[in-house]
């Protein structure tokens, strides 16, 4: 074999070892997520939230329900989606506080819930301030 061939593929070998993981990891959720304001800014604690046990019980895209498939998710603040975390857009469908207490839909939080009448209730998800 050519050298400069053997030295290519021990590149490409490389490459694939160490990129192709990162790559794949790039896109996987989680585990064990703490939801936070993208501002900062909320009166009760961020949310400890069990994404990998969520996983198996509704399908990716019933909650990430903008993306058009399981590899364009993004986090729920994203553009054009849940950021407005003011008092005046609480009420509003694209308010960051409806994504996770809107009880009318099943993807939120508190909707599915409700719905499924399981999982916590009320203010449970949010830890007491220590
Ligand atoms: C029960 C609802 C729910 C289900 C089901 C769910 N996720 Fe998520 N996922 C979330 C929430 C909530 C976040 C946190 C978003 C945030 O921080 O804004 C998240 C975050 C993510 C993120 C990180 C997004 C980012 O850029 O911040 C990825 C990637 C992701 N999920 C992929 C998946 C995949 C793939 C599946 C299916 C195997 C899935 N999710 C199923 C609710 C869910
Ligand atoms: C599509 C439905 C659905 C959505 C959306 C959903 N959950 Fe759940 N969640 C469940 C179900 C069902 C359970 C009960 C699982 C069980 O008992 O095994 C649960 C359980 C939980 C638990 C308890 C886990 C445990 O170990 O006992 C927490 C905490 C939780 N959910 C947080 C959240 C948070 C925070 C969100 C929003 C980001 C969310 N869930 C959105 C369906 C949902």
């Amino acid at each position: 074999m050519k050298k400069s061939l053997m030295i290519g593929l021990m590149v490409a070998a490389l490459v694939c070892a160490f990129a192709l993981p990162s790559v794949i990891a790039g896109n996987a959720p989680a585990a064990d997520m703490v939801l936070k304001a993208p501002d900062g800014k909320m009166k009760k604690t961020p949310v400890p939230f069990p994404h990998k046990k969520h996983e198996g019980l509704a399908d990716c895209l019933v909650c990430h329900h903008k993306a058009a498939d399981k590899n364009a998710i993004k986090g729920c603040a994203s553009e054009g989606c849940h950021t407005d975390n003011s008092k005046a857009a609480k009420r509003e469908a694209t308010g960051f506080y409806q994504a996770w207490h809107n009880k009318k839909v099943k993807n939120s939080c508190m909707g599915c819930h409700k719905a499924e009448k399981k999982g916590p209730k009320g203010c449970k998800c949010h830890p007491k301030k220590k």
